[in-house]
């Protein structure tokens, strides 16, 4: 990529040219204030390909002090100057002159001829495309396939992307952290590699969760990172065989943590006081819950704890951008939030439309979508609903088990003292069925305290 130093005091020439210099001719524009900037830049960084100037910068005679220099260090670099009196260059051969600075066109049309640059391509061409990538999905990673870069903010229309990681580089996860520190949240990589990075990253999740000899801890962590990067991505572009691959290894994952786990409160536990995201959190202790109340009821087996992991991955997948909106848990709390139209919907319809998409996901087993459509209490995914005596036994031990997490996760983020959640339960559900559910799930937290 071409270099440009500009030098323009004026802030709309500034701008206009910034903009357009970046997106016809895809140069990279260096901004410096004077000529003294300028040298300062050139002394380290010779091989800039073109200067664009104005005139005088104040009283100093910025174009004429340029020249000067390149002249007299045989320099090869063009000199765009803006506006003022003809220059008088003697055998100096790279200089152009713009009367009028406004005049972008112009100055752009001098710029592409002497960086060589034809006007086919230049009408072809457009703004380099970058995607933003969330600093947190390299916390696993300790190389990548692409080069990374950040995004520094040049002006309202203008950015500029600096390499920080080259293809093939090796990083650690504390450098990763730094830039979290900082406060970054994406790191951005160019669009052409999007997909081979996607593989790349779930591929090397999907190794990290297969390791055997991983701590439990160390484990829930990845899989609640590798949890958020897969149901973002899935909610963002469907499902890709990279993405199947992933959630179905979280999902073996959440099983096996279960079956090895002799106690569901410590594992809850444990899950509860990880380094995780909300939504991961309650995903897995869903799950967790939700498995252990069908163990107590024995109408548990191995296809059943799948459903369940399953639902609890994909359930509130609609949500993923606005989290807050998953804790609705009623037609009455879905009123008092006071939402806009289109959220409004969204949270009305998500155990629906949750249902449709997981239909697409090759690996999942028949009557997760039955599940998932139900966890509101609905037949058809619509709403909320008490009346829950129609729906099959795992969607109501789902239903319970979903309650249970969700006043569980409030508890802790609001604090103050602690109630028995099982009998709020016992009276928002009454029905023999509803009853003998949460009493399984009575006897299990009970055990803990044995
Ligand atoms: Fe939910
Ligand atoms: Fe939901």
């Amino acid at each position: 990529m071409a270099q440009v130093i500009l030098i323009e005091d004026n802030k709309t020439v500034n701008e206009l040219l910034t903009v357009n210099m970046a997106s016809f001719l895809g140069v990279d524009i260096i901004d410096r204030k004077n000529a003294q900037e300028a040298l300062t830049l050139l002394s380290i960084l010779p091989n800039i390909d073109l200067i664009i100037t104005t005139y005088k910068v104040n009283e100093e005679e910025t174009a004429k002090t340029l020249i000067e220099f390149i002249k007299k260090n045989k320099l090869e670099i063009s000199v765009i100057v803006l506006g003022g009196p003809e220059i008088n260059v003697d055998d100096f051969d790279f200089c152009l002159q713009v009367d009028n600075p406004k005049d972008w066109e112009k100055v752009i049309q001098l710029a592409s001829q002497s960086l060589g640059i034809n006007e086919d391509a230049i009408l072809k061409r457009n703004t380099p495309d970058y995607i933003p990538v969330p600093v947190k999905y390299f916390l696993n990673l300790d190389q990548v396939n692409c080069d990374v870069f950040i995004r520094i903010k040049k002006s309202a229309t203008d950015y500029q992307y600096i390499k920080r990681i080259h293809n093939g580089d090796t990083f650690s996860r504390d450098a990763i952290k730094r830039y979290q520190s900082q406060g970054l949240e994406n790191f951005f990589i160019a669009k052409e590699n999007a997909k081979n990075f996607a593989i790349f990253l779930s591929n090397r999740l999907v190794e990290k969760l297969d390791n055997p000899d991983l701590p439990e801890d160390t484990k829930i962590q990845i899989m609640g990172e590798s949890y958020e990067i897969a149901i973002k991505e899935i909610s963002k572009l469907g499902f890709t065989t990279e993405s199947i691959q992933l959630t179905e290894t979280i999902v073996q994952n959440m099983v096996k943590t279960f079956e090895k786990s002799p106690e569901m409160s410590s594992l809850l536990h444990r899950i509860i006081n990880s380094k995780t995201g909300q939504l991961y959190q309650r995903c897995h202790m869903t799950s967790i819950v939700a498995s252990e109340v069908l163990k107590n009821l024995k109408i548990s087996n191995q296809l059943s704890y799948e459903k369940i992991a399953y639902a609890s991955f994909f359930h509130d997948i609609m949500l993923v951008e606005k989290e807050e909106l998953s804790k609705i848990n009623s037609f009455e709390e879905l009123e008092r939030a006071e939402l806009n139209e289109e959220d409004w919907d969204l949270v009305f319809n998500h155990a629906f439309e949750a249902s449709v998409l997981i239909r697409k996901h090759p690996e999942a087993p028949t009557g997760v979508d039955e599940i998932i459509k139900n966890h509101h209490g609905t037949t058809n995914g619509k709403g909320f609903s008490l009346n829950v005596d129609k729906l099959s036994d795992l969607s109501k031990v789902f239903i319970i088990a979903h309650n249970f997490v969700l006043e569980l996760l409030m508890f802790k983020e609001r604090g103050g003292e602690a109630k028995p959640i099982t009998e709020d339960l016992l009276k928002k559900y009454n029905s023999p069925d509803m009853v003998l559910i949460i009493k399984a799930l009575e006897k299990t937290l009970k055990k803990k305290k044995a």
